[in-house]
């Protein structure tokens, strides 16, 4: 794996067409254990130019705040206290160059000797728990910060495993210095989703990368041991209902659990790499039983004993009113499709100030087929 992404890493580094202060680093940079370094301000053109204007008397965000296109013209000229001092000129990335992005990250999901084949459903959970720490009340958490690069965010236990997404992520982020992680982490969100045959999502640029003192508690992301009472504890805390709940928890189709990170075990559906509505169709049509082992209290089918179910899983057939939406979703996937969309979408963009979006209408990313067709 770690070849494959040494290889493909150079060759698009070479053609990549950015003009990016930073120049990229020719290391591979291997997984480690150990959180990335917080981002240099020069690689991140919405720090880059709020530290220029704090510079320049404490305007700080005024860039942020401002969101206007004439606010962001390379080179303004910014009056402060009678002095007028001339900002660096920042690298401005245009919807194209997110599509680069966006088709790199496309470009390095296939993995043959990882789990079934695919990074896709790693880096849709990496989205996910940098988005699902928002809590409405205090207004805080979310991905505008990227704050799980920080221990100890980066330690919890919810998000074991999810160094490997952040190491692939970084390589990323070498090749395209300016774009903040948030955006990084949510876009290749968005491309695994859309490239693993899901719905697209719309999305949108304009996180920053925040500072350690932005990390949040531990406990803001949910507890596959628990209940329903608990799902809508956390999931009405980031502001989502419960149909929202059920088209989310939807995802699970995706990808697997693994022992060494969350201590369950298993995938969920026979396609862990395509985005189907199964996990809806086999929570209700698949007998599920206890499984008979040492590890946490999961499910298991009775039929093939190879797909699991978390006890929080379980708990959306349990309770009456998330069971109306499962039922809805297991017969119809293109209102899933639809519902996904606009709910993970929304889990995206949670925390993140309007006004530092850089586009009022959030995008279409065309995925890597219509491109080329
Ligand atoms: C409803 C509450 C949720 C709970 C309790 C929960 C819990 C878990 C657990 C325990 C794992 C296994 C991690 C591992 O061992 O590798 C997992 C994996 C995953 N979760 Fe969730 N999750 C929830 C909601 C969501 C949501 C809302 C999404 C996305 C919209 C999501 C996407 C995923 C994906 C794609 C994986 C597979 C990751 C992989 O294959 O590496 N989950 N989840």
């Amino acid at each position: 794996m770690l070849a494959t992404l040494r290889v493909s890493s150079r060759r698009v580094a070479t053609r990549s067409l950015h003009t990016s202060p930073v120049a990229p680093r020719a290391a591979f940079r291997k997984f480690s254990t150990i959180p990335p370094p917080p981002p240099k301000a020069s690689s991140n053109t919405a720090i880059y130019i709020g530290l220029g204007l704090a510079a320049v008397g404490g305007a700080g965000y005024f860039f942020l705040n401002s969101g206007t296109d004439a606010s962001r013209e390379a080179g303004t000229a910014i009056k402060s206290a009678g002095q007028s001092i001339k900002a660096a000129t920042p690298f401005v990335p245009s919807k194209e160059d997110y599509q680069k992005v966006y088709n790199r990250v496309a470009e390095i999901l296939d993995a043959d000797d990882y789990d079934d084949g695919s990074y896709g459903p790693l880096l849709v959970r990496l989205a996910w728990h940098c988005s699902g720490t928002y809590d409405k009340d205090s207004n805080t958490g979310g991905s505008n910060n990227a704050t799980m690069r920080f221990a100890p965010e980066s330690l919890h236990a919810a998000n074991n495993g999810l160094v490997l997404a952040r190491g692939i992520m970084e390589t990323l982020h070498d090749e395209f210095p300016w774009i903040s992680y948030g955006d990084l982490w949510t876009l290749a969100g968005v491309a695994a989703i859309q490239e693993m045959a899901g719905p697209k999502i719309p999305w949108r640029p304009g996180r920053i990368d925040g500072l350690e003192k932005n990390a949040t508690p531990d406990g803001r992301l949910p507890d596959a041991t628990q209940g329903q009472d608990h799902l809508r504890a956390i999931f009405y805390r980031m502001g989502f209902d419960d149909q929202e709940i059920v088209a989310l928890a939807g995802a699970h189709a995706l990808g697997r659990c693994h022992t060494d990170r969350s201590g369950f075990d298993g995938p969920w559906t026979f396609s862990p790499t395509t985005v189907t509505n199964a996990f809806y169709t086999l929570l209700l049509n698949e007998k599920w039983t206890w499984r008979k082992w040492s590890g946490p209290k999961q499910y298991e089918d009775k039929g093939s004993k190879s797909l699991m179910m978390l006890p929080s899983d379980m708990a959306l057939v349990q309770d009456k009113k998330f069971a109306v939406w499962v039922k809805k979703y297991a017969a119809d996937e293109e209102l899933w499709f639809k519902d996904f969309s606009s709910a993970f979408a929304r889990l995206l963009e949670l925390g993140v100030p309007t006004s530092q979006f850089i586009t009022a209408e959030p995008w279409e990313m065309k995925t890597i087929d219509e491109q080329s067709s």
